[in-house]
């Protein structure tokens, strides 16, 4: 797979939210850029801000609960800077979106088909009503659905789980998006639809050379669907890695920590990472150090005191974390 034009490139990208008089500061300057046909995974614990970040990217989080800031570069264009009206023109078409609960994203009021080319016709106007429902009835067949032409006159609530979500997939992937960007598709899913279901998106990504961003907090998921990974805790990236590097020779202490505690068998397959002592800190007080350092077996006196940047360990690796200078002794 060649990956070498740049889709996407964000830069700085804080998310604060404001909140009873408080202020969160759910995601805290990230760096990452996403290439054609890649698939990138995000990882980390629950209230670490991976859907904060999904979220900002397509500025879906009502500008009066938080302050975002940053740069969001889709194909050279600076989204941070778009207008709803101009978002509107990008979400569904350019970007299509899967959320972790089908019926917050499927109108339970409509039926699927008309669902489908509605999406469809908002964002291909010229077409007509004939070639959209094609389109969409084509779409059901690629996810696998069957009588997919008596499924276009039914209501969504009609459907199992596993459907619903082929669904959703058909229609995030209805206007041929460039980027998809699904966040936690399939936690809400039995493992085995679980899956098919991501089967299924590597399927059509690789037929369609859609780019992916898969938010997840299964490492598993990770290691088998994405080609590259960016661990976030508490906000920031703390290690960014292909998916060989990151389970080869994870860097970070609490990547490490994270590989540690999985695959135990005798765990359900996809249940949430919960594998190291402490918490993460609190995202409304002030962060001078490391945010991982009250956990860090390997925690220095400047670990309290300064934030560490992302070290580069070889090409397509970083993390962040003082061991890595080499002034530590580890
Ligand atoms: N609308 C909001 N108002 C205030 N705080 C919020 C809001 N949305 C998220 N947060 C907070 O921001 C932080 C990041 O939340 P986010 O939903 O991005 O986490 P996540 O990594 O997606 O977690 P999960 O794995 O549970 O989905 C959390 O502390 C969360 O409580
Ligand atoms: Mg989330």
């Amino acid at each position: 797979m060649s990956h070498h034009h740049k889709l996407l490139d964000v830069e700085n990208l804080n998310v604060s939210f404001q909140a009873q008089g408080q202020r969160l500061h759910a995601v805290r300057g990230i760096d990452f850029s996403l290439y054609e046909g890649e698939t990138l995974g995000i990882v980390g614990e629950s209230g670490c801000g991976k859907s904060a970040t999904a979220k900002a990217l397509l500025k879906l989080i009502p500008p009066h609960t938080a302050s975002i800031t940053g740069q969001v570069l889709y194909e050279g264009k600076n989204l941070a800077a778009y207008s709803e009206k101009q978002m509107r023109t990008i979400r569904g078409k350019e970007i299509g979106m899967i959320f972790q609960d089908p019926m917050t994203s499927l109108n339970p009021t409509t039926k699927i088909g008309k669902q489908i080319v509605e999406g469809y016709l908002r964002h291909f106007p010229h077409v007509s009503f004939k070639k959209a429902w094609e389109e969409a009835l084509e779409m059901l067949r690629l996810v696998g659905i069957p009588d997919p032409e008596e499924r276009m006159h039914t209501y969504p609530h009609t459907l199992s789980g596993g459907m619903r979500q082929r669904v959703m997939i058909a229609l995030a992937l209805s206007c041929k998006p460039k980027l998809l960007l699904a966040d936690e598709p399939t936690t809400a899913l039995d493992v085995t639809i679980q899956a098919q279901i991501l089967d299924l998106m590597k399927e059509i990504q690789k037929k369609t050379q859609t780019s992916l961003i898969l938010i997840t907090h299964d490492l598993s998921v990770v290691a088998h669907f994405c080609d590259r990974v960016i661990v976030m805790y508490a906000g920031k990236i703390v290690e960014s890695a292909t998916v060989d590097q990151l389970f080869s020779h994870p860097r970070h202490p609490y990547t490490q920590r994270l590989l540690a505690a999985i695959p135990r068998l005798d765990q359900p397959k996809g249940s949430p990472l919960h594998p190291i002592e402490g918490s993460p800190p609190n995202l409304s007080l002030p962060l001078p150090g490391c945010s991982f350092c009250a956990r860090c077996p390997y925690a220095m006196n400047i670990c309290t005191a300064e934030c560490p940047s992302l070290y580069a360990i070889e090409p397509g690796h970083a993390s962040a974390c003082f061991t890595h200078d080499p002034r530590a002794c580890r």
